[in-house]
């Protein structure tokens, strides 16, 4: 059975296979889970995700509704050569276009920010009408999280004037002057650590952010999944062998670092698409231990 990526998040769709029903009982949703996603953002009408009950979905929710986007090898490798972009292939970029193009905000570690060079968040000027039509801004928040402030001055995402841009931090200090729009959401715990918890709340509550897309990387991943701030994952699994040890003698990323998460987190499979052998599956956090 195949199901078309909605337009919304595709100029071109591309068609996956679809290896297991979706978890929606009346079956009129769309396999590709970004729908989902758009009901529950901002501007979107008040309808629950697959699986959930109906009524505004964000009633109750004292934070955003947080999705994590990942891609890794077969055996688990998140990087080659420092970078996520050799494990893609075009259905992937769909989907995490895609994914971009349905939610409030993106968010992602500095050290993401650094190495993969972000840029604005949705390019594609289509893509920024589609959303304005369904009621989302324009453009999705970029929110990057940091302790440091340290940004190569050219990075693309801050050299952008119509990028809008959230600094996650515990930090009193500011960037240098920026083209891009910049605010702060400056939330430290009293041992001057960031509190991720209180990070999303004001995302909530003050930037109106219900939907929020985090494309890792491994580091930030643990910490969001350490303090139950973790709702779904989707994780695209390349068929690529890759294996250890890199010969740059850098470290070698799975989708998680840092600490063991003690328990574990236990998730339940939403869906699994296939397509030219690379898997997308997409899974629900359910708690840990
Ligand atoms: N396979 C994939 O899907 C995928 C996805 C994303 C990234 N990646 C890869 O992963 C690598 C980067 O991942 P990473 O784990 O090293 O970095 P990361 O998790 O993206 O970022 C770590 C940085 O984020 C900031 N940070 C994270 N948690 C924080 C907290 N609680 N308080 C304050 N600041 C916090 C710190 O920034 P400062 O240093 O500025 O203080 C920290 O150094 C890159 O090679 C990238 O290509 C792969």
């Amino acid at each position: 059975m195949r199901s078309k990526i909605p337009t919304v998040i595709s100029s071109a769709p591309i068609t996956f296979k679809r290896l297991l029903p979706p978890d929606d009982p009346a079956g009129t949703r769309e396999i590709l889970a970004g729908l989902g996603l758009r009901e529950r953002s901002s501007g979107a009408p008040a309808r629950g995700p697959a699986g959930a009950s109906p009524g505004a979905p964000d009633a109750g929710r004292t934070r955003p509704y947080v999705v994590l986007n990942m891609v890794s090898t077969l055996d688990g490798r998140a990087t080659l050569q420092g970078r996520s972009g050799p494990l893609s292939d075009p259905a992937d970029r769909a989907l995490f276009h895609g994914l971009r193009s349905v939610v409030d905000a993106v968010m992602a570690g500095a050290g993401t920010v650094r190495a993969e060079r972000y840029g604005p968040i949705v390019p594609d000027p289509d893509t920024r009408r589609l959303r304005s039509e369904q009621g989302l801004r324009e453009r999705p928040l970029a929110c990057v999280v940091s302790a440091s402030l340290a940004f190569p001055p050219d990075l693309p995402l801050l050299a952008d004037p119509d990028s809008q841009v959230a600094i996650l931090t515990s930090s009193r200090e500011s960037l240098p002057e920026t083209a891009a729009q910049v605010e702060y959401v400056r939330a430290g715990r009293e041992d001057g650590s960031l509190a991720l918890d209180m990070a999303l709340a004001e995302l909530h509550d003050r930037l109106h952010v219900r939907t929020l897309l985090c494309e890792g990387g491994p580091h930030l991943n643990t910490e969001l999944l350490s303090a139950g701030l973790v709702d779904e994952l989707f994780l695209s699994i390349s068929p690529l062998l890759a294996g250890g040890d890199p010969a740059d003698g850098g470290p070698t990323l799975r989708i998680l670092a840092g600490t063991d998460l003690q328990p574990p987190a236990r998730l339940e499979l939403i869906s699994a698409l296939e397509r030219d052998s690379r898997l997308f599956l997409r899974y629900r956090v359910l708690d840990r231990g």
